[in-house]
């Protein structure tokens, strides 16, 4: 056992074969997904981050197949994040050239090209981050050239603060949680004037969260395309404030229907918001400092519009201590025979840290639904966005791993 691990089964889910349906598609719909896909497949350097199929460890599992989608690649971040929060600074700043000129339309290409950097320069996009979302929306500040602050908390390491700062952003932190960094940032747009771009909506704050994750879509649906149209019969989604968990979940529906997957939420024991929320029946806020080694995850509040996906489109939900997240991320680098070595963080890997914690209590595996004939896609968020710590972690650097 590498520790506590608890499962629960959401009394809310839809039943199979529940159409995906109007109220979910106004938060999040076929179209935006696709005017995303178009966005940001334009963007310099895109490129489909590879599936990997896991033969050795879905036999070592007891499962029929494993994939794991590898966001190690994205855009050279290092995580899938780098899908959503450069898409919605890109929105943000296509709106303003829009209104500052009058024009209809103006694209991601013509931000690029440097044709409106007079409206654009102007402008400062800010938002609160654990590490990969602030990275995502320095990157994009840096792409179409605005300026860009963005806030952390205290328990964010320096590697992470680093890759945030080398985009060119100013780094600010905040005493107490994510969640206190969340407050702050948006507190000081306010008094400055700047674009939160967050990826957590709450009342009144919508649209640009809804970007964020249609971003993320982007990664579903070449999965769909990788997997040559055959659906899992699981998806382990890990989740923060869960915004990546449905906007992956509501591009399967879409696609798949009734035939769409199981939908798991993993998150760690002391951060488990979504989790509570789908015990209760309603958000639950959960306290405290949400300490956790998954940096991404570390989250109390889940996202008003990823609780209307997740409440009917998640079955279950997993809590895992970080012993599991460790253990996963050494299991994929020195993988089961035939497989490729893998890098993933310490969030990246949890997906699989619920899967081993399914082998330890066969109570999880039954509340999950998992047997022999199960096919598992694991997404794989994210590679080694703290080089310092993965070392410390897996006793090699990413590059001793893939050599
Ligand atoms: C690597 C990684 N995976 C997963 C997540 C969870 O995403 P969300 O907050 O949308 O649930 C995060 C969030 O920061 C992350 O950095």
């Amino acid at each position: 056992m590498k520790g506590e691990a608890r499962a629960i089964r959401n009394a809310a889910a839809a039943p199979p074969g529940e159409p995906y349906g109007a109220p979910r598609a106004a938060v999040m719909s076929r179209d935006r997904f696709d005017a995303a896909l178009a966005e940001i497949s334009s963007w310099p350097g895109y490129q489909a981050t590879p599936l990997h199929r896991l033969d050795g460890l879905a036999a070592r599992l007891g499962l029929a197949a494993l994939w794991y989608k590898d966001e190690r690649g994205r855009f050279g971040l290092g995580s899938f994040k780098a899908l959503g929060g450069a898409y919605a600074v890109a929105n943000v700043l296509r709106g303003k050239v829009m209104a500052a000129r009058g024009l209809p339309n103006v694209t991601s290409q013509q931000l690029l090209s440097g044709a409106y950097a007079e409206v654009v320069r102007q402008a400062t996009v800010t938002c609160a981050t654990d590490g990969n979302h602030g990275r995502s929306v320095a990157w994009g500040a840096q792409l179409f050239g605005c300026a860009c602050v963005i806030f952390v908390h205290e328990h964010v390491s320096q590697g992470r603060r680093d890759a945030i700062a080398k985009y060119g952003a100013e780094v600010r932190e905040v005493k107490g949680n994510y969640d206190d960094a969340v407050r702050h940032a948006a507190a000081t747009a306010r008094e400055n004037g700047w674009t939160v771009v967050s990826d957590t909506s709450y009342p009144g704050y919508r649209d640009i969260p809804l970007d964020v994750m249609h971003g993320y879509g982007v990664m579903a649906a070449e999965v769909a395309q990788q997997l040559g149209g055959a659906p899992p019969t699981h998806v382990f989604a890990q989740a923060g404030v869960g915004a990546l968990a449905a906007a992956v979940c509501a591009s399967f529906w879409l696609r798949w229907g009734a035939a769409r997957p199981r939908f798991v939420v993993v998150e760690p024991t002391h951060a488990d918001c979504v989790y509570r929320s789908l015990e209760a029946g309603r958000p639950v806020v959960v306290g405290g400092d949400l300490d956790t080694v998954m940096a991404g995850l570390a989250c109390g509040e889940v996202s008003e519009l990823a609780w209307e996906i997740l409440r009917g489109g998640a079955n279950a939900a997993v809590a895992l201590g970080d012993g599991y997240a460790l253990d996963a991320m050494k299991l994929l680098a020195g993988p089961a025979a035939g497989d490729p070595p893998i890098v993933a963080g310490e969030t990246g890997g949890a997906g699989l840290g619920a899967l081993l914690a399914a082998q330890d209590y066969p109570e999880i595996r039954a509340t999950l639904a998992l047997d022999a004939g199960s096919r598992v896609l694991l997404l794989g968020s994210e590679g080694d966005t703290d080089p310092a710590i993965y070392r410390q972690v897996v006793g090699r650097s990413a590059q001793e791993v893939l050599a």
